[in-house]
């Protein structure tokens, strides 16, 4: 009798180290992509967004993407539309339609009219509104009419979509309402890893974007009030990626937080990012956008000749630096995460 109690006992417990050990974490491993600023135009020009070939980007892009190995999901951070054409709306979300895997969408400041001030003193000029471009990709992030978003991808990993756009000027401020969500939503979500994606930057990745400076719209303006929203959750968060930057990838850690700034699909460096994401670990790796070597090269020449693009006081040299970023070209790393004790799904 005794003997057989100990069995059930022995069994109990062996059952129960399983439980932990296969339950203990939500998720062991995440794969996903970022695209961001396509700037995708029907009818485009080529200048230093490459409007013409915008469209094989993409479409080029999202083929490559369904060809991933073990892709969980794909993240669009913002500057979908070169001005929020609505023909270019439509055109956009048929080619994401076509993903094997789900995708979740962030507006940016060109995804809406009137996208940019000169636009705004010329009318006529036809765009959708911002509501227009919410309700498109209702289930891809947005639920309602809201600009920002919460979503679980899987279990234990909490994806928060932001929006600092502003109508008229390409700039970011992120309203009050929206900070309060963001504090909410990572106060309820603090057992999970939590991914926050906003198309404008917390923090400046050149002197120029310092407030005041020539290029301080690539940062939402009240950035440092954000962040600290971010550090009272930290390990519960601690990677926040952006777009808007059109740079090659960056990644700046403040406070326990690491800010990753995504490549543009439509610029040079014309890539895309491929992301793996563990409790303990975020690794990332930058891909060309698939499309023919001139049509980079030549994305590459409209860059230089942009100067408004250009740094403060820069060569083309430097500029051309500055946009490559430093060592490869293909970016490539791995960043450590503290863990945290992740509830039990
Ligand atoms: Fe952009
Ligand atoms: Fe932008």
């Amino acid at each position: 009798m005794m003997k057989k109690h100990r069995f059930l006992v022995l069994g109990l417990t062996l059952s129960l180290v399983v439980v932990f050990f296969t339950t203990a974490f939500g998720f062991e491993k995440a794969k996903f992509a970022v695209i961001t600023d396509t700037h995708m135009e029907l009818y485009g020009k080529d200048g230093m967004k490459m409007g013409a070939s915008s469209c094989k980007i993409v479409e080029n892009t999202c083929k490559a993407l369904n060809k991933v190995a073990d892709l969980d999901f794909v993240l669009v951070t913002g500057d979908l539309l070169l001005d929020g054409e609505p023909w270019n709306l439509d055109l956009m979300k048929a080619y994401l339609d076509d993903l094997r895997v789900p995708y979740y969408v962030i507006c940016g400041n060109h995804d809406y009219a009137p996208a940019s001030q000169a636009k705004a003193e010329k009318p006529p000029y036809v765009a959708v509104n911002k509501a227009a471009v919410i309700w498109t990709f209702q289930g891809h992030g947005y639920r309602g009419a809201d600009a920002w978003w919460g979503a679980d991808p899987m279990p234990g990993l909490h994806l928060i979509g932001l929006d600092a756009n502003v109508p008229i000027h390409w700039g970011g401020h992120m309203p009050l309402s929206e900070m309060k969500f963001l504090d909410k939503e990572l106060y309820a979500n603090q057992d999970k890893v939590n991914i926050v994606l906003c198309h404008h930057n917390f923090v400046a990745w050149h002197k120029d974007d310092e407030f005041g400076g020539k290029f301080d719209k690539f940062q939402m303006d009240n950035a440092p009030e954000v962040r600290k929203i971010l550090e009272k959750y930290v390990p519960a968060v601690q990677v926040a990626l952006t777009g808007h930057r059109h740079i090659g990838l960056r990644h700046q850690k403040v406070n326990g937080v690491n800010y990753i700034v995504n490549p543009a699909a439509v610029s040079y460096p014309n890539q895309y990012t491929i992301y793996t994401l563990t409790p303990t670990s975020v690794s990332y790796e930058t891909r060309w956008v698939p499309i023919d070597k001139e049509t980079i090269e030549k994305a590459k020449a409209n860059l230089i000749k942009d100067k408004w693009w250009s740094p403060t006081g820069a060569s083309d040299e430097e500029m051309l630096a500055f946009f490559e970023g430093s060592g490869p070209l293909l970016k490539k790393g791995t960043i450590q995460l503290k863990p945290i004790a992740q509830r039990k799904f």
